[in-house]
């Protein structure tokens, strides 16, 4: 039987770091990336937003470089002390949280494996500061890469316990999943470290990816990767890393997924008609055949 599709959430909000180097991080994600500040927290967090939500990167201070947490908006539906019952009974550990954070009253903190927290929330404050247009600008925050080296245990919990639609693989490396219309809102990347792998800006449209480059070129910030098309997903994406060395995609055209056809819809740079959820193994992570040093790993 075909599954049905329905996630408990509906989008990924935002991702917090940990960094040894706040001021650096900062000036990378406000000056570099254009982010707006929109809150401190007790312990010197910043909170920082694309335009409309409090926020969607928050920068904590840390003795190393790492994940603190991500943040999924579930569907008004959801209701937060059952959502936690689910969790427990499925076998994560959690708590619900009040005032934990600016900018979000009540959330569930779930404990994954690989030491991932991952926080479930009913509402945001949405400030709206604007826009900027300074920086890379990007439009919003797509997707979140996670590298867990309990991969399989986290897969199983966004598919079966989210009800996230598996979208894609390449490779054993990447998986992909969504919970809305994007090809994928996260990618759970199996491998020997718990950190990100990365995270993805969408920027306004692809002309922005030379202005990004620019700019961050001139800010002393090179190109890890890109930009061009990738296979999977094909999204036209660039990388680089900010100063910690976490690694930021920045991307526009994305594949659309259509979950009532399990497939996405066709577009002409697609390798197959129709293009529905494929494993890429072998395949190379450039459409286009270009060979970058970088292996995104
Ligand atoms: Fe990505």
């Amino acid at each position: 039987m075909r599954k049905i599709f329905n996630p408990k959430v509906f989008q990924l909000v935002y991702v917090s770091l940990f960094t040894p180097d706040l001021a650096r991080v900062q000036d990378h994600y406000v000056e570099g990336i254009g982010l707006n500040l929109t809150d401190k927290g007790d312990k010197g967090e910043l909170y920082l937003s694309i335009g409309y939500d409090h926020h969607n990167v928050a920068l904590h201070p840390g003795s190393e470089s790492a994940i603190a947490n991500i943040g999924f908006q579930l569907k008004p539906e959801i209701e937060l002390a059952e959502f936690l019952k689910d969790a427990e009974a499925f076998g994560i550990r959690g708590q619900l949280k009040t005032d934990s954070q600016p900018g979000v009253r009540s959330l569930v903190e779930l404990e994954l494996p690989g030491n991932l927290n991952l926080q479930f929330y009913n509402d945001i404050a949405t400030p709206a500061p604007g826009f900027r247009d300074v920086g890379v600008a990007p439009m919003r925050l797509g997707h979140v890469a996670m590298m867990n080296t309990s991969g399989d245990k986290v897969t199983e919990f966004f598919e079966d316990f989210l009800g996230f639609w598996f979208t894609d693989k390449f490779t054993d490396f990447f998986n992909f999943y969504t919970c809305n219309k994007d090809h994928h809102v996260i990618n759970i990347v199996k491998g020997p470290e718990n950190r990100y792998h990365h995270f993805a800006f969408e920027l306004r449209g692809s002309p922005s990816h030379a202005m990004a480059a620019d700019w961050l070129r001139r800010r002393g910030v090179k190109q890890e990767w890109g930009p061009a098309r990738h296979p999977a997903s094909h999204n036209y994406a660039g990388y680089h890393r900010d100063p910690d060395g976490v690694m930021i995609e920045l991307y526009t055209e994305m594949d659309v997924f259509i979950p009532e056809l399990n497939m996405f819809e066709p577009r002409p740079w697609h390798e197959f008609f129709p293009m529905v959820p494929r494993d890429w193994a072998g395949g190379d992570l450039n459409a286009w055949g270009a060979e970058f040093t970088c292996k995104l790993e």
